[in-house]
């Protein structure tokens, strides 16, 4: 999977062999210039997932639900749900377990597929004191490993793991039987996903260690910039052909 937040990309994506699309809060840093997650809202993630739906042909389209939208309640949480699927989203990502679980339920007995998200919470960004690996020592990979069985419990179709170790991951992933996908957690997980800027590397001051670059992006935007500009200015664009008479 990649994430998408836009028209554009979303074409583009459904073009690639590319299994699914998260149409990711993190929308709010990588579109929006926010330092975390947290500004991320319901009508934000509408905008972007109307958006992405209209490009991405017949791609998964995931739709995250922001920053407490789904802790204010269980009318609340499946009004925001409702807003995500209704703008074309087919099923809805959301963090953690503890304290959310009648929110799971009624979504997925209301026939709301739900991905779980587990280890690094970005929604938990000001918990932890900053973006750090999850699941380090026994007591915490323990209580993820139970945090992914409970999911499964509960119906979510598929989970999340971000910044684990490796080992923690492999050891969900044989243990239930929901697909996991991986971001920092290893090779291990059923899929993988990754933030569409960071692969095509749109962002060459952000490289988290497990943000493989699969194309050098910003040099070549750059490269097609300085060209257009000097184009413009030594008046070598635009051509006559490239004009109306
Ligand atoms: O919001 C997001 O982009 C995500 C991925 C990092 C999994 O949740």
């Amino acid at each position: 999977m990649a994430t998408c937040y836009d028209y554009t990309f979303a074409r583009l994506l459904a073009k690639s062999p590319i299994d699914g699309i998260l149409v990711g809060d993190s929308a709010a840093m990588v579109m929006h210039g926010h330092e975390t997650t947290l500004t991320a809202t319901v009508e934000m993630m509408r905008m972007h997932v109307a958006a992405v739906a209209r490009g991405a042909g017949d791609k998964l389209v995931v739709a995250d639900l922001p920053f407490l939208s789904y802790r204010k309640g269980l009318p609340a949480a499946m009004e925001a749900a409702h807003v995500l699927m209704a703008a074309g989203a087919h099923a809805v990502k959301l963090e953690g377990v503890g304290g959310h679980e009648d929110v799971i339920a009624q979504l997925v007995g209301s026939g709301v597929p739900v991905m779980g998200h587990l280890g690094l919470q970005p929604q938990s960004v000001q918990a932890y004191g900053g973006f750090k690996p999850q699941g380090r020592d026994a007591v915490a990979a323990l209580a993820i490993a139970r945090q992914a069985e409970a999911l499964e419990e509960l119906g979510a179709f598929a989970v999340v793991l971000e910044c684990i170790p490796a080992a923690l991951a492999a050891q969900i992933t044989a243990t239930i039987a929901i697909p996991t996908i991986g971001i920092g957690a290893g090779a291990d997980c059923d899929g993988q996903i990754l933030v569409l800027q960071d692969l095509l590397g749109l962002n060459s001051s952000f490289r988290p260690r497990f943000a493989r670059q699969f194309c050098d992006g910003e040099t070549a935007i750059l490269k097609a910039l300085a060209e257009y500009d000097l184009a413009v200015k030594s008046s070598e664009f635009p051509r006559a052909e490239e004009s109306y008479s």
